[in-house]
């Protein structure tokens, strides 16, 4: 199975994007980690996680007319689909299927933090940055004051 792991890859430098992202990496970690009789609650938060974190994603890209939305919401839609059914497979006991599909799923957040993602969250930075984004600029005059 594959194992989720937060990693410096994943980090995209817009703070809001890379909050939600650390605490999915989180619960999908506890999920996998979890023993069975515990895979319904943990997964199920992976699913709620996943839903909030979605709609803050799909509502930047409306709210400031990303120019790829269509493609990166309707992947959104499709893999939280997944995870819902993944949700009935784990109340009905099939706990193999779900720990397969958390695999899938770590395979999956990687390849789209560091595509869709990593696209969005650099348009998200220059339409709309935050203060630690803003702040971040700061370092690269920091030469001065070692010189
Ligand atoms: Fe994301
Ligand atoms: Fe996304």
């Amino acid at each position: 199975m594959n194992t989720v792991q937060w990693t410096d890859a994943l980090l995209l430098e817009y703070e809001p994007m890379d909050t939600v992202h650390r605490g999915f990496v989180d619960l999908l970690a506890r999920a996998q980690a979890a023993p069975d009789d515990e895979l319904v609650n943990t997964w199920s938060a992976v699913v709620e996680h996943t839903t909030a974190h979605f709609k803050m994603e799909d509502d930047w890209m409306r709210r400031t007319r990303f120019p790829n939305a269509d493609n990166h919401i309707v992947q959104h839609r499709v893999v939280l689909n997944v995870l819902r059914e993944g949700t009935a497979l784990a109340r009905a006991a099939d706990y193999a299927s779900v720990r397969e599909m958390a695999g899938e799923l770590a395979v999956w957040f990687a390849k789209h933090t560091q595509s869709l993602d990593a696209a969005l969250a650099l348009h998200m930075r220059r339409v709309q940055p935050t203060k630690v984004n803003q702040a971040s600029p700061a370092k690269d005059s920091g030469w001065r004051d070692a010189a």
